[in-house]
């Protein structure tokens, strides 16, 4: 599978990052062309309508003829231009969950909106072009031997991006080498329907996987979250992530990110170092980008990992998320699929305490709540077990330590047949000050090899009047109604339960 999806590299360049430029230049040009154009159309407008759309047809013709007889012909712009400072149109946020079927929370418990409606409207949005960072596609139920109608969804998903170069929709697609799909034929049909994919081998680059997830449309709208593309994020996963239309400034940040995996996605590429300045960001913890999200005034960045993979000015993922636990003064709420102070994969067994550290202290110095909601499946891995135990022993309201751990159990129900499902993936942080959401498991390799993305929002949620309305204020309105649920259990209330791997013990 793999020796099948070999790319083409069409042109030679004498830069000494030649790997970093790529032969896939249709999309930038079609961009930068589209912004000069829409200049000329502005002003052709008032001179007459119907000249300017046959002028841009002619020119987007015209460039399509240039790209199939000359295949090297190249754009003289940089892969990737840099942000200004603020965001076209009203910015709006918005949170996006997916809640596995038959899981009952009562009559009154309110979500985010529905992951497959974000992805359907981001889908439909789209006018040019759309990448997409996913760890794996399986959007099929027999990609996994399972005959199940709750892969609908994902069926639908695919149909509707097979759809999109039909309405002159770019889409480039990243994957990682090595998988987990290993049967699935998603991105084989994705190619026969146009799109632009590519595998970054990720094994061989850092010994780690892409675990990126994100979309970014029309340079111009993301998504940001737990999901790959697959069907049980839809309908047996419960997943969190964000939907932000409308900033082209974060767009035009998160599409370097996209660009460094693109052109490691290349045959036998090579990890740059440094990054080639076009790689730099503006916007990082020091300097976030200030702009209303929803109305609200917010400070926001986007961190990254591995570290290789990040220029100096990008803030790295993990700095990321101790800075948010750092900067807490009254409660630090996590809630991630996988919390393990090691490495589990690569230095195997090598404790890592950073981040247990830096939850430690905040409860200790500083006597901010810490809760910690930890996913127990089926599959995970018993051993964070005495880990949680140790975290959650801490807790002491004789002297003002307030670290308490549960774990969140998805139930099975009658879906026994659906492996790696019935889970909660989240991966985010809310503390009093920032909401954090990220697509990394909280353990060292994660930090070190994997690629992953954070978004990190900052507003002032707790003195808002209607905090109802930031996003700081619905994340956590989302784990309180988790914490509260009959899906987070207590350590010490863990019975016999064969919904979690950690109870058979
Ligand atoms: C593209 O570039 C390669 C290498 O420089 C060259 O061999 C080839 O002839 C070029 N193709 C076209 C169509 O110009
Ligand atoms: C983006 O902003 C424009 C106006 O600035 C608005 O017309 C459009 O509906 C917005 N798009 C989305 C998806 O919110
Ligand atoms: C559900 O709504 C009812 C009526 O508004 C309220 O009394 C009750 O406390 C709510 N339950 C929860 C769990 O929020
Ligand atoms: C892939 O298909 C083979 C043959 O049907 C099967 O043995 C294997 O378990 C499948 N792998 C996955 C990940 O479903
Ligand atoms: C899948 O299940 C449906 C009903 O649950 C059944 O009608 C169909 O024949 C099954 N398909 C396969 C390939 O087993
Ligand atoms: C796509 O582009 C082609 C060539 O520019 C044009 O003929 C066609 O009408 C476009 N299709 C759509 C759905 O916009
Ligand atoms: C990549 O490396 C392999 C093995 O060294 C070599 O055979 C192949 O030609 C290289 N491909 C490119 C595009 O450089
Ligand atoms: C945000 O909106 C407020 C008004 O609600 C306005 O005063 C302020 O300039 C806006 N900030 C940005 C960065 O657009
Ligand atoms: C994240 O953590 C879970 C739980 O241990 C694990 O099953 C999963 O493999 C991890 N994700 C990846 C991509 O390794
Ligand atoms: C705990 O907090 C309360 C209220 O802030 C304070 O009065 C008390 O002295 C604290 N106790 C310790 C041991 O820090
Ligand atoms: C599982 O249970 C739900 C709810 O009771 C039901 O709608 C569904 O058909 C069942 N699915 C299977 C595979 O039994
Ligand atoms: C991270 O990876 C480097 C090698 O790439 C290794 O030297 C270092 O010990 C690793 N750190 C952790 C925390 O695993």
């Amino acid at each position: 599978m793999c020796s099948s999806m070999k790319f083409k590299v069409v042109h030679e360049l004498s830069s000494p990052y030649k790997s970093l430029h790529d032969n896939y230049v249709s999309n930038r040009r079609d961009s930068s062309r589209l912004t000069s154009l829409l200049l000329i159309l502005g002003c052709l407008t008032i001179l007459g309508g119907l000249l300017a759309i046959a002028l841009v047809e002619k020119v987007r013709n015209q460039e399509k003829i240039d790209e199939a007889v000359n295949p090297n012909h190249t754009s003289t712009h940089e892969p990737v231009q840099n942000a200004d400072q603020s965001c076209l149109g009203k910015s709006r946020i918005v949170l996006v969950e997916s809640i596995p079927y038959w899981m009952d929370y009562g009559s009154n418990a309110t979500f985010g909106v529905p992951l497959y409606e974000a992805w359907k409207d981001l889908i439909s949005t789209a006018t040019k072009q759309i990448d997409v960072s996913s760890f794996y596609w399986s959007l099929t139920g027999q990609d996994i031997n399972v005959n199940s109608s709750t892969d609908k969804p994902g069926r639908d998903i695919l149909e509707q991006f097979k759809a999109l170069t039909k309405r002159n929709v770019s889409v480039r697609v990243v994957a990682s080498i090595p998988t987990v799909a290993s049967n699935s034929t998603d991105l084989r049909t994705l190619k026969e329907h146009g799109v632009h994919v590519r595998r970054v081998n990720f094994g061989r680059l850092t010994r780690g996987i892409l675990h990126t997830k994100f979309w970014i449309v029309d340079r111009r709208h993301i998504y940001i979250g737990s999901a790959n593309m697959d069907w049980r994020a839809l309908t047996q996963v419960k997943e969190l992530g964000v939907v932000i239309y409308n900033c082209t400034s974060l767009a035009t940040d998160l599409h370097k990110i996209f660009q460094s995996y693109w052109v490691m996605g290349q045959q036998n590429a090579t990890i740059p170092d440094p990054w080639p300045s076009s790689y730099d960001t503006s916007i990082n913890a020091e300097k976030p980008l200030h702009v209303n999200l929803s109305g609200v005034p917010s400070r926001v960045y986007i961190s990254a990992s591995p570290p290789v993979f990040c220029p100096d000015s990008r803030t790295k993922d993990l700095e990321a998320i101790l800075s948010a636990i750092g900067q807490a003064e009254q409660f630090i709420h996590v809630a991630v699929m996988e919390y393990f102070p090691a490495s589990k994969f690569f230095f195997h067994h090598r404790y890592w305490p950073v981040i247990e550290n830096a939850l430690k202290q905040s409860a200790f110095d500083r006597n901010v709540v810490v809760r910690l909601l930890v996913s127990c499946g089926r599959d995970s891995d018993p051993s964070v077990l005495p880990f949680l135990k140790s975290l959650d022993a801490l807790e002491s309201s004789s002297d003002n330590i307030s670290i308490e751990v549960r774990l969140h159990i998805v139930p099975v129900a009658n879906q026994t047949d659906i492996p790696y499902s019935r889970v909660n993936h989240n991966k985010y942080m809310v503390t009093d000050k920032v909401a954090y959401i990220g697509t990394s498991n909280w353990s060292a390799d994660y930090f070190n090899t994997t690629a992953g993305v954070g978004l990190v929002v900052s507003q002032d949620a707790v003195h808002s009047s209607s905090p109802g309305d930031t996003l700081v204020g619905q994340l956590k309105a989302v784990f309180d109604r988790d914490w509260g649920s009959k899906f987070a259990v207590p350590l010490e209330k863990l019975g016999h339960n064969p919904d979690c791997s950690f109870s058979k013990r």
